[in-house]
């Protein structure tokens, strides 16, 4: 479940302090981070990077939320991962040498922390923490992936939407009086995407949801009430 804390942005080396992958940084290391880095803002939809184009920098989210997706050969958006603050990505290519392996869109207007590649790998070389927390996070994507996948095989679009809300809960949600809050929920088309269906379908069965007990919807913000009966839906 990410436990998402209120991050004061306002100073670079507290906020990656805060970042999972810096977060056992000594101090003169974060300073030296602090200067190396570059930052961005990316409005709300705006592409900040493109498949297969070259990738030389690696990207920590400081505020905002992306989503990381492929189109299919039927131009369809094949949404792959929706990261938010303290989150990072880019990484792929920064390893391998090959190209980009997706597309990253914001969700929200959102501030990036970019290091360059050469900065990236010397700290890589350095520090065998911020190696193992690296490999730690990649293997939390691949299991994540496999439940992706699993979804994905599920024939009942029902129980498609319930797995990709229990998901979402895991990434983006915290616990409140013993109920998973997302406050800000994806839009219904990106949820769409992500349980293979229509945006009509996912209105209609999370409506029914609600009707049933087992979802509130407040605008953006989701709570599921009952968690088990949401689960029992997934078969
Ligand atoms: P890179 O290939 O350099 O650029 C696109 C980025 O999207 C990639 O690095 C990863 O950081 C991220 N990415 C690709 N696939 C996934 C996935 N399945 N889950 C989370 N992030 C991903």
């Amino acid at each position: 479940m990410a436990i998402i804390e209120k991050i004061d942005i306002d100073s670079d080396s507290i906020f990656l302090k805060h970042v999972p992958i810096f977060s056992e940084l000594d101090d003169e290391t974060l300073e030296w981070l602090t200067d190396i880095g570059i930052r961005k803002s990316f409005k709300k939809d705006s592409m900040i990077m493109q498949e297969k184009e070259p990738g030389n920098m690696f990207f920590v989210i400081a505020t905002g939320s992306v989503k990381i997706s492929r189109i299919n050969n039927e131009g369809r958006e094949i949404i792959l991962a929706i990261l938010q603050q303290s989150n990072f990505f880019g990484e792929m290519s920064i390893l391998d040498g090959f190209s980009r392996s997706a597309n990253v869109i914001a969700l929200e207007d959102s501030d990036l922390f970019l290091i360059k590649r050469e900065e990236f790998n010397n700290l890589l070389y350095k520090q065998p923490k911020v190696c193992l927390t690296l490999l730690k996070e990649l293997s939390k994507r691949i299991r994540d992936a496999d439940m992706k996948i699993k979804i994905l095989t599920l024939k009942d679009a029902v129980g498609r939407i319930a797995a990709v809300l229990l998901q979402l809960g895991d990434e983006l949600g915290k616990v409140n009086n013993g109920q998973i809050v997302i406050d800000k929920l994806p839009l219904r088309h990106d949820i769409a995407n992500l349980a293979s269906t229509s945006r009509e379908t996912v209105s209609r069965i999370m409506q029914g949801l609600c009707n049933k007990g087992i979802l509130e919807l407040h605008g953006s913000k989701l709570k599921i009430l009952d968690y088990e009966k949401l689960k029992n839906l997934v078969v």
